[in-house]
């Protein structure tokens, strides 16, 4: 079990497109009235524009911020902010802008409203790190926690690319590093989690359009997730590494997170794999180290310390500088270790954590190749690859193991003709049938349900005429059908086709009994006016699907019986309707519960009632027989639908 605990930081967010237009009412909820506007000078028409939503607020303005926020700015900055008794600042900006607002409230206790433009995450934390003489202090308290933020979507559109890129990676980092953290927790964990799958499935739709304002909401929200994170839980060795790069390297600050972190995770990973699991999971991917590489290459991020401007020299000192004091992280620092990281991360190497590193790229090969197929074709591909790929790995399935999936299929395949369909047995018996049956019903509320077609099925039966007997003699319990079709609202369906099939006593359907010459216990009939059929046939008994077969020796494998549940099938056709094709059930028959197909629904469950005495068309029967009464609604064609709405006409 694990031990944690947790505080969560009060910060009021709001989130949304435009809400810096709010940013008045946030200052006024605060109850401060005196604002200190800081804004850098790239962010010039952001800042006039949320000057003049302030309004008459606004008593000084700043907008000298530097990185690392050094103490002699904040001391200019704060000296204004006394001149003009400001009790509130609202800054705009990334981590040097928040920087200096939080660096404020710390020595004067006036309240921050915080206008993120980038994903670095530092307005939802308590901590600031300040410079004084090139040293580097981090302090950390409730002060420093900035009131309110303000995500507004739309101040994140202009955000350069680069910027963009290296900057969504360091959120990254906040949700990686926040899940193997020693105070990790599980509240931490699911934002974490939830802001790696938004960041990874954002960033890539940003880069193909960076003013796409959806996907920037998602990098924007996932940027969020992961700033909380870092504000909740100590982070390793990936931040303590980037800080030695940019703080004696001279390293840019988020392009070295940017090429760091799939590296700081492969360190890591042998010592965390369940937290990389989980990682790679949020990632839809095998291993997670490379895919954070992969997302990062294909983004156009930076990959190598070399283009940095980091010498090749440096990098046993930057080892040693790393681990000369210990810190926590999940796998123990060794300058080796280290320097070897270092190595690939100045190389640009693709991590490889393990082998099956390199099956990532295989899926993604693979579904590019798919590329030019039309949208539904490659849509269906790719899933479908994705799926089995992710089922061998999961399962990781074996070169004969993989090798008896053929010689299962190829089995079902050669034992298949124009009369037995291994396939379709395949299909039915692992649910697939139904599957798709039950998304088609579903298209169709309010109308009979659809049942399996199943592999007996034969096109062009014989016609029959009302009330004539399939049985023709067949040993039986005699069945009385009285059956009506009907569209959704009950009316008559004129010019309907019904195509009727079922098995004999023995439970077999004539094509499987090559003895016999011509269709038995199959017909077509064309309803009367009113939508209605009547006719004889006997009741349907159970019957086992054929399992002679590779289907069979599966069932039989997994201890499952090959019946079906007794009915009759219907195939019913009408101009201007859906084609409906289902089953109707004996009720109280054996295998309800149990069909080998999955094909029974409750619905289609029907008393075929006892009778005695006389038969409806005068027919004297010997003994019991039995009645089906039944009417099917069948739902309206789409083009049906279509005409019915333009005419205005109910549909
Ligand atoms: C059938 O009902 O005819 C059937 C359906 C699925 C598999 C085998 C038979
Ligand atoms: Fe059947």
């Amino acid at each position: 079990m694990r031990s944690f605990s947790y505080l969560s930081n009060p910060v009021r967010v709001v989130f949304g497109a435009g809400m810096s237009g709010q940013v008045r009412d946030e200052v006024e909820r605060l109850g401060r009235s005196r604002v200190l506007l800081l804004a850098g000078p790239r962010l010039r028409e952001v800042a006039a524009r949320v000057a003049e939503a302030l309004g008459s607020l606004v008593v000084a303005r700043f907008d000298g911020a530097a990185m690392h926020t050094p103490v002699e700015v904040t001391e200019q900055a704060l000296a204004v902010l006394r001149e003009n008794s400001a009790d509130c600042v609202v800054a705009i900006g990334g981590g040097s802008t928040t920087g200096l607002a939080k660096a404020l409230a710390l020595r004067s206790g006036v309240d921050q409203v915080i206008l993120a433009t980038t994903y670095a995450g530092s307005e939802v934390t308590p901590v600031v790190g300040e410079t004084a003489d090139g040293l580097k202090t981090t302090r950390s308290s409730p002060e420093i926690l900035p009131e309110t933020v303000i995500y507004d979507v739309d101040l994140t559109l202009g955000l350069p690319l680069p910027m963009t890129i290296a900057s969504a990676v360091n959120a990254l980092a906040h949700a990686v590093e926040a899940l193997y953290s020693p105070d990790a927790n599980p509240v931490v964990d699911a934002l974490a989690l939830e802001a790696i799958s938004g960041i990874a499935s954002a960033l890539p739709r940003v880069v193909a359009d960076p003013l796409d304002a959806d996907a920037r909401g998602e990098l924007l929200q996932g940027a969020w997730l992961a700033g909380t994170c870092l504000g909740a839980v100590a982070m390793g060795l990936h931040h303590k590494l980037c800080h030695t790069l940019g703080g004696s390297f001279g390293l840019p600050h988020a392009e070295t997170h940017t090429v760091v972190l799939p590296h700081a995770m492969a360190y890591n990973a042998s010592s965390a794999p369940e937290a990389m699991k989980r990682i790679a999971d949020a990632l839809g991917v095998t291993d997670a180290p490379s895919a954070v590489f992969d997302l990062i290459e294909s983004a156009g991020g930076p990959t190598s310390l070399r283009e940095l401007g980091m010498s090749g020299d440096d990098l046993a000192k930057a080892a040693e500088l790393a681990t000369a004091k210990p810190y926590p992280n999940p796998r123990e620092l060794t300058k080796a270790g280290i320097e070897a990281l270092l190595d690939d991360a100045w190389h640009g190497r693709r991590p490889a954590t393990s082998p099956l590193a390199e099956l990532d790229k295989l899926t993604a090969q693979v579904v590019a190749s798919f590329g030019n197929a039309d949208d539904r074709i490659r849509s269906l591909l790719t899933d479908l690859v994705r799926h089995l790929h992710h089922f061998a790995i999961t399962n990781d399935l074996t070169e004969s193991e993989w090798q008896h999936g053929i010689d299962f299929l190829t089995r079902t395949g050669q034992i298949s003709d124009d009369t037995r369909q291994e396939f379709i047995l395949l299909s039915d018996t692992l649910g697939v049938s139904s599957v798709v049956d039950l998304m088609t019903n579903s298209r169709t509320p309010g109308t009979t349900p659809s049942a399996v077609l199943g592999p007996f099925y034969v096109e062009g039966p014989p016609a029959a005429e009302h009330g004539s007997d399939l049985a023709q003699g067949l040993p039986g319990t005699p069945l009385w059908v009285d059956v009506r079709i009907t569209g959704p609202d009950g009316e008559p369906v004129p010019g309907a086709v019904v195509d009727v099939w079922q098995s004999n006593e023995d439970g077999f359907y004539d094509v499987q009994l090559p003895d016999l010459d011509g269709p038995v216990l199959r017909a077509r009939f064309h309803p009367d006016e009113l939508g209605g059929l009547t006719f004889w046939t006997i009741v349907p008994v159970p019957y086992p699907i054929p399992d002679d077969g590779p289907v069979g020796k599966m069932l039989d494998k997994v201890g499952r019986h090959p019946f079906r549940a007794p009915h009759v099938h219907f195939m019913i056709s009408a101009p201007g309707y859906q084609r409906l094709v289902t089953q109707l059930f004996v009720g109280g028959g054996d295998y309800l519960d149990s069909d080998t197909v999955f094909g029974v629904k409750e619905k289609l469950i029907i008393d075929f009632a006892g009778q005695n005495g006389p038969a409806p068309d005068g027919r004297i029967v010997d003994g019991k027989w039995r009645k089906l009464d039944f009417t099917f609604r069948i739902a309206k064609s789409q083009a049906a639908k279509s005409q019915a709405a333009e005419t205005g006409a109910d549909s």
